[in-house]
């Protein structure tokens, strides 16, 4: 009974891991340093061996070119290998990606999508991080209202998909309690780190010179800023319930991420 986490290594993977590990529950990880690569094909099929469940994280996104295939293709490899369960992480209001979820299903897995709003810890442990601690939130996007996630509550939603039996074909929209605009959001970081920060709408060059001034290149950033103009538009200023129907509590509001991130150290 041995769970696979593709991304096994990264943010909601690494929380994912630790979650079943203290429940004493086999878990593998897998990414490219543990020699499974997602543009190796070759490297799938050991990666599942022996493997009941997987969540499956893609990176960088599931709605550029080429992923709906390799979607496709781990979903027939998981039905062949036995598995019985697929957890995908997806995004909220990313039409892109609506392809390689389907394109999962069709080896007829049953497969729980997550799809999740804007990461509260894209601000402390992802791009985000050298702009807040700098004071200056600039983005290439309105400021419109977004209900940010808190990752751990990512992390135990799909810890539930991959062990509790939830209606298998089942989507949950991921959200956290508050709608905030990036103003709203950019004075509750200010006010956990006691430390000015504003928001600014800027072009996408603008945003990509910030984040190669903290060291993103431009390969990674540039993807980012088209994809955050294509969904940062409004269309995912609405709160769900996918925390509550999967967790049966509230989702933690985003002042609690800001203050324990502060306390952490995150922009220190
Ligand atoms: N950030 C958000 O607000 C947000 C919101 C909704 C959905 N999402 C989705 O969340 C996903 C990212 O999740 P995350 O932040 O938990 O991931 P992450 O922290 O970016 O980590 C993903 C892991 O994937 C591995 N990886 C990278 N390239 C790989 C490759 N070619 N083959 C195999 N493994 C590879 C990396 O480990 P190695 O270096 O060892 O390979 C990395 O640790 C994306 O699909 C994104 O669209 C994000």
């Amino acid at each position: 009974m041995t769970t696979l986490i593709l991304g096994g290594a990264g943010r909601s993977g690494s929380r994912i891991l630790n979650r079943l590990t203290a429940a004493s529950l086999p878990a593998r990880p897998a990414s490219r340093r543990t020699g499974f690569d997602w543009d190796e094909r070759a490297t799938w099929a050991p990666a599942l061996h022996g493997t009941t469940a997987a969540y499956v994280c893609f990176t960088p996104d599931l709605a550029f070119p080429g992923v709906p295939e390799k979607m496709e293709a781990l979903g027939r490899l998981a039905a062949t290998k036995g598995l019985e369960r697929l957890v995908l992480l997806s995004g909220r209001g990313e039409e892109g990606a609506r392809a390689s979820e389907a394109a999962l299903r069709e080896g007829g897995v049953p497969t729980t999508v997550l799809r999740c709003s804007w990461f509260q810890q894209n601000f402390s442990e992802h791009f985000l991080t050298g702009p807040v601690r700098r004071g200056r939130l600039r983005l290439p996007a309105p400021d419109v209202p977004e209900a940010f996630v808190d990752l751990d509550d990512v992390a135990d939603a799909a810890v539930v998909a991959l062990t509790r039996t939830v209606p298998e074909e089942a989507t949950y929209e991921l959200s956290g309690p508050d709608l905030l605009t990036f103003t709203q959001a950019a004075a509750l970081l200010a006010d956990a780190r006691n430390r000015p920060v504003t928001f600014e709408a800027v072009d996408v060059q603008a945003f990509v010179d910030d984040l190669a001034a903290d060291g993103v290149p431009t390969q990674e950033a540039e993807p980012l800023a088209h994809l955050f103009t294509e969904i940062l538009d409004g269309r995912n200023a609405s709160i769900t319930d996918g925390i509550e129907r999967l967790l049966g509590r509230p989702a933690s509001p985003f002042h609690a991420y800001a203050r324990q991130a502060a306390t952490s150290g995150a922009w220190s």
